[in-house]
């Protein structure tokens, strides 16, 4: 789909995000030929500097951020001609006559928060009070939103001040996977899962995301957060409602949004002892937790494993375990849903379990999977065994399809092309909060320690508990 001329200012544009996904995320979609006649990029944030200073800046995050293989002199020189830079003061008025002058109002205008929350409505006031945004103009505000329910409250209502839902574009980077697209792709463009895809035919569904890196670097803010806020509240609860929700009658923004909505409602309170908060240990040279979030006390957790209920006729019985974590064995995210046996079996030695799982792998190595019992070959009789149908989509698709962009290159594009459909929606937030908030409430009270687990372990003992307290399962953890 061709993209519209645009300006892209990104207030926080000297910063980390800026440096390592924004501006890297844009000269890859120039690299690639995907950026239009009038495109343009203005940095804006309280550093002093003038275009050819920012120029530099920005030269040398793409030397940092982006693999040599990627870079390329020409459009490197061309993009670093399409920035501008204006300083300016969040919370003054400082730099806003000289954005309003720079800004062309005719073309879509996408302003970018990658700021902290706090100054999401400072913006957001200050754009309206100089006739900045013009009728096209989009604004995209990052994770953390929010806390908890109050504050993704009050941050709705402070951009809903000066802007319309339909012009806010919340991100949460796991919409912008590839393989997370696909699992609307598969449910939705095939007969053959759907009319299994409910508690008649599904035992249960877990989703992992694992993770290998620590807290370290980022430990001041991730104490605060924790496992729940950090993953669970955002892009699990997304994973989540991808997987569990009624089939969007269009795939259109708020068709899908709206389905997701229902799931996120529909979700029953957690009871405490199907949650297992963990913490990782230190290992060799390296940190605990705990040092790495400079608290020896800390409660926060770095792991978290639950059991989740959904209350609705397609759902009703069918658990959705979840559970993510850092420092674990392996960097592995996937979603496997696991079939319920055959109701009657008519082979005598049938070896172990013959359910059918899929499982989609999210990363690393993005495909599918699906496990199917097949006779063993062989003069032995009728003896049965489960073997993989393995989809991995890089060889399925071969070496000529195109380079997949990273997730914030996929959905900046999106706001220019003014696509909600990956973003959240405000009540979307507000109902996922909703949930947490008592969850991490009631642990409080109660005063709970995460457990420890070993770094570089599959977590903390109590959660493959939780399974076996049901004659269930986890999926190891592998690359
Ligand atoms: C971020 C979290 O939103 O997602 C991080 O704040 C986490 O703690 C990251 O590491 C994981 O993203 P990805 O794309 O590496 O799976």
């Amino acid at each position: 789909i061709p993209v519209e001329p645009f300006d892209l200012i990104i207030f926080g544009g000297t910063g980390d995000l800026a440096k390592r996904k924004i501006l890297p995320g844009l000269y890859r979609r120039l690299a690639a030929g995907q950026m239009p006649d009038g495109a343009r990029v203005i940095g804006a944030a309280r550093g002093e500097m003038d275009a050819s200073g920012y120029r530099d800046m920005v030269r040398e995050a793409l030397e940092t951020f982006v693999p040599e293989e990627d870079r390329d002199a020409d459009s490197i020189d061309t993009f670093l001609a399409l920035l501008d830079y204006v300083p300016i003061d969040a919370k003054g008025e400082a730099g806003w006559p000289e954005l309003a002058a720079l800004v062309r109002k005719d073309v879509v205008q996408a302003y970018y928060f990658s700021v902290g929350p706090s100054l999401f409505g400072d913006l957001a006031a200050r754009l309206h009070k100089h006739e900045i945004a013009g009728p096209q103009a989009r604004i995209v505000v990052e994770k953390p939103f929010g806390h908890d329910l109050e504050s993704a409250k009050a941050l709705n209502a402070s951009l809903a001040e000066h802007f319309n839902e339909d012009q806010i574009y919340r991100i949460d980077h796991y919409l912008g996977k590839e393989t997370v697209q696909n699992l609307m792709a598969v449910r939705f463009g095939n007969m053959l899962f759907e009319p299994l895809w409910n508690a008649q035919y599904i035992d249960h569904i877990q989703i992992t995301v694992a993770e290998t890196v620590g807290v370290g670097g980022r430990g001041a803010y991730y104490d605060k957060s924790g496992a729940m806020r950090d993953m669970v509240q955002n892009h699990l609860m997304q994973l989540l409602c991808l997987i569990a929700m009624e089939p969007p009658s269009r795939f259109d923004p708020d068709a899908v949004r709206d389905e997701k909505l229902k799931v996120i409602r529909a979700l029953d309170p957690v009871l405490p002892h199907h949650i297992v908060r963990g913490q990782y240990d230190a290992l060799g040279e390296e940190p605990s937790y705990r040092e790495d979030a400079g608290d020896p006390k800390s409660r926060t957790e770095s792991y978290v494993a639950m059991k989740v209920h959904i209350s609705n006729w397609r759902w009703a019985n069918t658990p959705f375990y979840l559970r993510t974590g850092k420092r674990l064995k392996a960097r592995a995210s996937e979603i496997a849903v696991v079939f319920k046996e055959t109701p009657h079996s008519i082979f005598d030695n049938e070896a172990g379990s013959n359910r059918n799982v899929l499982s989609i792998r999210l990363q690393p190595n993005e495909g599918m999977n699906l496990d199917v019992t097949i006779k063993e070959p062989g003069p032995g009789g009728m003896r049965l065994v489960t073997v993989p149908l393995d989809m991995t989509f890089a060889d399925a698709l071969g070496p000529d399809v195109e380079e997949v962009p990273d997730a914030y290159e996929r959905l900046i594009m999106d706001v220019i092309r003014g696509n909600q459909t990956l973003f959240m929606r405000g009540d979307e937030v507000e109902a996922a909060w909703a949930w947490t908030d008592p969850l991490i409430e009631g642990w409080q009270q109660r005063g709970e320690v995460p457990k420890t687990y070993d770094a570089g372990s599959a977590g903390p003992e109590d959660a493959m508990m939780l399974m076996h307290r049901d004659h269930r399962r986890w999926r190891e953890i592998k690359p």
